[in-house]
């Protein structure tokens, strides 16, 4: 079914609430989204709020993922007996796809003593190689809890892995991936754009070059810098993310100036700060994925059991 075959009269807002009824259905979606699909969501987070909210999902029977796809499947993980849809199947991630499960399953057989903290944007087939998950919200809190004996390799974002070792103090082996999208800010460019708006304050995700993060005046993930935004009292901010969460953060804190931080635009990009798998989705295919219940996300039962033992020791934890 393609988008060419909705009715151009049909009102999507209107059209979507009534079959989130109809299917019983909780539409979850991240900061990432774009404004429509952040405003007709049930929730909104960044991925640890949205793992817990899928955990925790009881009266429905579907949970339609706006996000991308290892979000998707850790929410079949954590809740098998939901239908999982997921308005793109194709809507993947840079960092997931560096680190796949047969390559990290070898990168342990060579270091059997290292303890793997897998970052949530990973494959059921990564995390199944992990001994913990952690989320931008809690790496450094589980990254203190790797018993001191232990060596790390902290998979697969190096720029978090990075971040967090500086603030916990322990040393880590580190997969070589990265986020195309948080790697695009260009550390000159902001350093010419603070000076120009002198009193700003420039906040930015840990997926971000070490480069660039040592002018941020604040570090978080998604949540943490929207938090920031409202409870901070500077009035302009220069924000290092992607820039979906804007709409949320405007609407959050309606006084305030919000600057996208500058990218690099290497590949002659229009919008580097745009994940291109994030914004897969559209309003248009959350209504179908809704009324057809589909594409669905499908995980064999011996892997989802395996990915679930070091998801489950990050929420017991956090
Ligand atoms: P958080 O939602 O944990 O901030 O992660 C950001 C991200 O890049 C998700 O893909
Ligand atoms: Fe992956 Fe980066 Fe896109 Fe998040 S923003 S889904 S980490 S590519």
């Amino acid at each position: 079914m393609t988008t060419t075959s909705i009715d151009p009269r049909l009102d999507l807002f209107a059209e979507i609430q009534r079959l989130k009824r109809q299917q019983r259905a909780l539409v979850l979606a991240h900061y990432y989204q774009e404004p429509d699909i952040q405003d007709v969501a049930d929730a909104l987070g960044d991925s640890l709020d949205l793992a817990r909210r899928a955990r925790d999902a009881r009266d429905v029977d579907v949970i339609v993922f706006c996000g991308v796809h290892f979000m998707a499947e850790t929410a079949k993980i954590l809740n098998p007996g939901k239908i999982v849809v997921v308005p793109d199947l194709e809507a993947g991630c840079s960092l997931a796809e560096s680190c796949t499960g047969p390559a990290l399953a070898e990168w342990r057989k060579r270091h059997p003593e290292h303890y793997v903290v897998s970052y949530i944007n990973t494959t059921a087939a990564a995390k199944a190689e992990s001994d913990i998950i952690c989320t931008s919200s809690n790496a450094e809190q589980i990254v203190r809890a790797v018993p001191a004996d232990r060596p790390i390799l902290f998979a697969p974002d190096k720029n978090l892995g990075a971040w967090v070792a500086k603030k916990t103090g322990r040393a880590m082996d580190y997969w070589p991936g990265t986020c195309m999208v948080h790697v695009t800010f260009s550390e000159r460019k902001v350093i010419e754009l603070k000076a120009k708006h002198r009193g700003a304050k420039f906040i930015a995700h840990p997926e971000c070059e070490p480069e660039v993060l040592r002018h941020a005046d604040f570090i978080g993930s998604t949540k943490r810098l929207l938090e920031y935004v409202v409870q901070d009292p500077c009035r302009t901010f220069i924000v290092g993310t992607e820039e979906g969460i804007l709409h949320t953060m405007r609407k959050a804190a309606p006084g305030k100036e919000l600057i996208e931080a500058p990218t690099e635009n290497h590949g002659g990009c229009k919008a580097c700060s745009e994940c291109p798998h994030m914004k897969r989705n559209t309003l248009e295919k959350v209504y179908l994925c809704l009324r057809d219940l589909r594409p669905r996300i499908e995980l064999d039962e011996g892997l989802r059991r395996r990915a679930l033992v070091p998801l489950e020791r990050m929420l017991a934890l956090s």
